[in-house]
């Protein structure tokens, strides 16, 4: 049996199935990945987002690696200097207020959800609305506060106190606003809703909804966060201050860690005994933390998101005008999404096939996320084949498309109705990729 077929079948029969993994990666550097087959790959998911910097970047790499050598953990009962650091620089590049360490975005999120509940206790407020097509987790609470009801199905009675309202739709969030509403989340680019960025008005309107009304402004940076969407954090590009924000994925460059970060308002909210996380902020996750910040800022990473992003958005939106199956290209720095009037899954498949690792999400969308150092060459490679592969799958549906009119016109079945026929079956196969979409 090959190193490959043994991964997989001791991966299948011992590790739950909750997800479908296709390749087995083994090494990783810069954009590149490798299978256990010696094949290699443009990796545009760059783990959904976490690999910002790229691949085992040599400055994380030597950071980890010192750090490990002299304290990787001791309780929070101590203080550590690379704790304190980490947190100085988080609060300074955000929010100039205060930092809670943990180690996912749920967790991030669930201290969101902590933070809000203990600061509305005293007035009866707990409620919190959050936007249809968001994600912020998978543990019962932050499934709850996500916008799809694919993420909360069987594992009802879900958490209570969290209110969907329309994404981009102010007047929806207004409408919601009760009495027992501590606050608003939002992501300024939802990341596994289709990478749709919020509308600007949408955005600031957000932020005078909860000063009208006393209520806070949540935004969960972890996807779109730390350069990603072209600004050091995605509600920066709106010009509006949250109170709170949520880190994680990309801050530790593949090191498990989240954060919270609270603005002066809520930096003080917690009080010894009321929130805890036994790895948060361990002097080894923050070791590599802190490189990572050292890499963006020194590499001007953020800058490079833009231009990069503008340069990539660009080539992609040219695809769009050749391609009768593409309808449109969204999304902001190198967070992107090329919109299919069908499933996105067969295109992401065939690029596999080819060498450039993408994602379908919502459906639909081909969601590209390269690290933030992708090299030109990089972008104009992964270009190339997106025109290929496009090609091929236009080639497929054509073909599709006149084996159903051929069987169609062997039953002399009415020309007109092969029309709706069709639709609805492209319909059909983009809700079933979606119910299979594998969110993070
Ligand atoms: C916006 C957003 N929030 C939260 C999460 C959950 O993060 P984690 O998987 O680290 O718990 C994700 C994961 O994809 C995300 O995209």
């Amino acid at each position: 049996m090959s190193k490959t077929d043994e991964i997989k079948t001791l991966f299948n029969e011992y590790v739950m199935p909750t997800y479908s993994p296709s390749l087995v990666l083994e090494k990783g550097r810069g954009t590149k990945v490798w299978d256990t087959d010696g094949k290699v790959y443009l990796d545009f998911v760059a783990g959904i987002s976490v690999n910002n910097v790229g691949h085992c970047h040599p400055r994380v790499v030597d950071a980890i690696q010192r750090q490990a050598a002299d304290l990787m953990h001791v309780s929070n009962l101590y203080y550590t200097e690379n704790q304190a650091r980490l947190a100085w620089r988080l609060s300074r590049l955000s929010l100039d207020g205060k930092v809670f360490f943990c180690n996912s975005g749920a967790e991030a999120n669930e201290g969101l959800i902590k933070l809000a509940r203990l600061w509305g206790h005293k007035d009866e407020k707990f409620e919190i609305i959050s936007m249809t097509g968001s994600f912020h987790g998978r543990t019962l609470a932050t499934a709850a506060m996500t916008g799809q009801e694919k993420v909360q199905k069987g594992f009802d009675p879900m958490p209570e106190g969290f209110f969907p309202a329309d994404f981009n739709d102010l007047d929806c969030v207004r409408a919601m606003i009760t009495d027992n509403t501590a606050a608003i989340i939002v992501e300024a680019v939802q990341g596994e809703g289709g990478v749709v960025p919020a509308d600007e008005s949408f955005f600031k309107g957000i932020r005078v909804l909860c000063d009208e009304h006393g209520l806070l402004m949540l935004c969960d940076e972890v996807q779109c966060g730390l350069g990603r969407s072209g600004s050091w954090f995605g509600y920066q590009a709106y010009g509006v201050t949250p109170d709170a924000i949520s880190l994680a994925k990309s801050l530790g460059s593949g090191y498990p860690i989240g954060a919270v970060v609270a603005g002066p308002k809520l930096a003080d909210i917690f009080s010894p005994g009321k929130h805890a996380s036994t790895f948060g902020g361990t002097p080894l996750a923050c070791a590599a933390a802190l490189a990572t910040l050292d890499v963006l800022e020194d590499e001007d990473l953020v800058s490079r998101a833009t231009i990069a992003g503008a340069k990539f958005q660009a080539a992609l939106e040219e695809l769009t005008s050749r391609y009768e199956h593409v309808s449109a290209v969204r999304g902001r720095g190198l967070m992107l999404g090329m919109v299919l009037d069908q499933a996105a899954a067969p295109v992401t498949e065939i690029l596999q096939d080819m060498g450039l690792l993408t994602l379908a999400t919502a459906g639909n969308v081909i969601r590209f996320m390269p690290p933030l150092n992708v090299k030109d060459a990089e972008l104009e490679e992964a270009i190339e084949m997106l025109d290929e592969a496009l090609e091929i799958w236009h080639d497929d549906l054509n073909a599709a498309a006149e084996a159903v009119a051929e069987a169609a016109g062997e039953v002399e079945a009415p020309a007109e109705e092969e029309a709706p026929a069709e639709a609805e079956a492209a319909e059909e196969a983009v809700e079933e990729s979606e119910e299979e979409a594998k969110v993070e």
